[in-house]
């Protein structure tokens, strides 16, 4: 399914990487991401675990900074074993709690900046089952982890916004268990993201954590995708005759294991049989209903391998361009979209529960968008679940964000890990129709190598969305402007955030500006905006006013539809305002970035309005671009 990178050249990065930050360099890559989980037979951990804030790492090395044996970390849980008889400087019995999945920095006020190393222990009682297999599953820990169990160090992480799992099947105790996870979020230059981004650097377990039971031998990961091309046309009672191509990976099964896959909807009933690598490839040709905006048309689906069955709501379409438009489904579609950071309204903290993604969306919806900018990183399952359902099309992204270090190889197969991560976990989330593999990143030969690798690594995985990233403006003339960054060669669209009236710029230029394009490829704006306190009104030429804000919308809006040739869709940059440590203007920012649409609150601003009334305008339609009620 998803081939690794090697594991000697993954062993060398891991002992760099572990040996300049204090980790063991032991510690092995957690075990093929297990899809679905929502799905599986599993016992929640989340709730209150204990933590200990290490800033000086005395968890991990000793006074001279020798890395400590493994007896003597706080791996070891030594207070769990109640062992008086010799120095133990840490107890996490008498530690507080932190509530999992959450971010550390909003649970109190002395972790509100803190970067750095936490140590996080969760005491659970568990009867194990002979003959199956267990795993823990973390939906994400933001930004390095290391997981133990009853003292025994199992795997490290790196990726603040991916999923990992590993075996502890071995080492589960009957009975009482100690499960101690290092998270450390600090940020790095050779990270990904790099150590500088406009969002609060939120710590910590921040999605959920559980025991996954699974048989001997158990369905891992899967995908099944629409071909594009259209076997046979629609009839007057039948859709489209279309092929349905996918795979399953199977853990644990030897070759030659039966695969059975069932789409009771459409009749379907595939078997097909697993080779070395456990993996069973298959066709259909099938007339699904395809997934849209306007009907998000999901199938039951039913995977089964010996004793293991999951099964998953999956929808079928096809997303691709032709010349400056984007198809959907073989029909020009406009995109009209709105970026969204994963952060809660009225608390301003990481997102950790469907509940939240709901209400996020709710004003996604009322702007009357059918699509939505995860940004800039994989946001949690739920989030990708409950867009589809509503019907909203996904830009979903990896945080190679700003100033990334191209030159590490480190680095690279970072990117790329999470990069296979994210596809993993969404490749069967019909919505999501473009992966981005970077936001705003400076051209150089090193960068657009780095990202064209990636974009030749996302068309392996993946062949049936389209790539982009985020790109920049270049100016090309007086109050004209183009993109051209060597990276559009690589990408499916022009995708690129302009800030005309906001940065270097006042809104009155955007009544001169045109725009020019040498590809003939889609172009998307997938960020454009200005700043407004919520309630602070005065002109429209006064900065951080909500008229301000709403005139910059109106005239990008204008030059856009008008001066913009090509333009397909667009994520205003952004719904809601956010925390960032780079917004210190007191009394108006006071650490939130204030473009949103709508307060931290949810309060609507006038742009918001401004947005909702474009999107629900016949303009989309009278100026050459397409309905807009596609
Ligand atoms: C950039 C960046 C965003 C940032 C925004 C801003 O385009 O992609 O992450 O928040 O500008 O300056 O507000």
């Amino acid at each position: 399914m998803i081939r690794r990178l090697s594991p000697a050249f993954v062993a060398v990065e891991v002992v760099f990487l572990a040996l300049s930050f204090g980790i063991y360099a032991g510690a092995k890559e957690p075990d093929p991401q297990i899809v679905n989980i929502g799905a599986r037979k599993t016992v929640s951990l989340d709730g209150d675990w204990k933590f200990i804030a290490d800033p000086y790492r005395i968890g991990f090395v000793s006074y001279h900074q020798v890395p400590l044996r493994d007896a003597k970390t706080f791996f070891a849980d030594k207070d769990f074993y109640d062992d008086r008889t010799r120095l133990v400087e840490y107890s996490f019995s008498h530690a507080s709690a932190l509530k999992v999945p959450g971010d550390w920095n909003t649970q109190y006020e002395k972790l509100y900046y803190y970067e750095g190393l936490v140590w996080y222990r969760r005491i659970f009682d568990f009867t194990p089952v002979k003959g199956k297999r267990y795993f823990l599953y973390f939906g994400a820990v933001n930004y390095e982890s290391e997981v133990a169990l009853n003292g025994k160090r199992l795997c490290r992480h790196e990726g603040g916004f991916t999923p990992f799992n590993i075996e502890i099947t071995e080492a589960l105790n009957e009975g009482r268990n100690s499960l101690v996870v290092s998270v450390d979020n600090t940020r790095r230059k050779d990270g990904i993201p790099t150590d500088n981004s406009d969002w609060w650097n939120y710590g910590g377990i921040t999605r959920s954590v559980c025991i996954v039971e699974l048989p001997e031998s158990f369905v891992c990961n899967y995908s099944l995708l629409l071909d594009s091309k259209v076997l046979g046309k629609a009839t007057r009672r039948k859709p489209e005759l279309h092929r349905i191509f996918g795979s399953v990976h199977l853990e644990g099964a030897a070759p030659g294991t039966a695969v059975n896959v069932r789409i009771p909807e459409l009749g379907v009933s595939v078997n097909a049989f697993s080779d070395m690598e456990g993996d069973a490839s298959f066709e259909i040709n099938s007339r699904p209903v395809l997934w849209s905006p306007d009907s998000p048309k999901l199938y039951d689906v039913e995977i089964s391998a010996g004793e293991d069955v999951v099964r998953d709501r999956i929808g079928f379409r096809y997303v691709e361009t032709s010349g400056n438009r984007i198809m959907l489904n073989g029909k020009p579609v406009f995109c009209k979209g709105i970026s969204v950071h994963e952060e809660t309204i009225g608390t301003s903290r990481r997102v950790t529960d469907a509940s939240e993604c709901m209400e996020l969306l709710s004003y996604v919806r009322e702007l009357g968008c059918n699509f939505v900018r995860l940004a800039h990183y994989p946001h949690n399952e739920q989030m990708v679940r409950a867009a589809e359902e509503l019907g909203l099309m996904v830009w979903s992204e990896i945080p190679a964000y700003w100033t990334i270090s191209w030159d590490n190889k480190a680095t690279y197969a970072n990117a790329q890990r999470q990069l296979e991560d994210m596809i993993l976990r969404d490749i069967n989330r019909c919505n999501v129709v473009i992966w981005s593999v970077a936001n705003e990143t400076p051209v150089s030969d090193a960068r657009t190598l780095f990202l064209s690798r990636l974009i030749a690594r996302v068309r392996e995985l993946d062949p049936t969305r389209l790539v982009s990233a985020a790109m920049e403006k270049t100016k090309v003339a007086a109050n004209t402007y183009t993109v051209d960054d060597p990276l559009v060669e690589y990408t499916d669209l022009i995708s690129f955030n302009q800030y005309l009236g906001w940065y270097s710029s006042n809104n009155a230029d955007c009544d001169l500006t045109s725009w020019t394009f040498n590809s003939d490829k889609p172009v998307f704006i997938s960020e454009f905006g200005a700043g407004a306190v919520y309630g602070n009104h005065g002109d429209a030429d006064e900065r951080f006013t909500e008229e301000y804000m709403a005139d910059c919308f109106r005239r990008n809006l204008d030059m856009m539809t008008k001066r913009m040739p090509g333009l397909a869709g667009m994520t205003p940059w952004v719904l809601k305002d956010f925390r960032s440590p780079r917004r210190l203007l007191s009394g108006i920012q006071d650490d939130f970035n204030r473009k949103g649409v709508i307060s931290e609150n949810g309060e609507r601003k006038q742009a918001f309005f401004v947005l909702k009334d474009f999107y629900a305008s016949s303009l989309l339609g009278q100026i050459g671009l397409l309905p807009h009620n596609y």
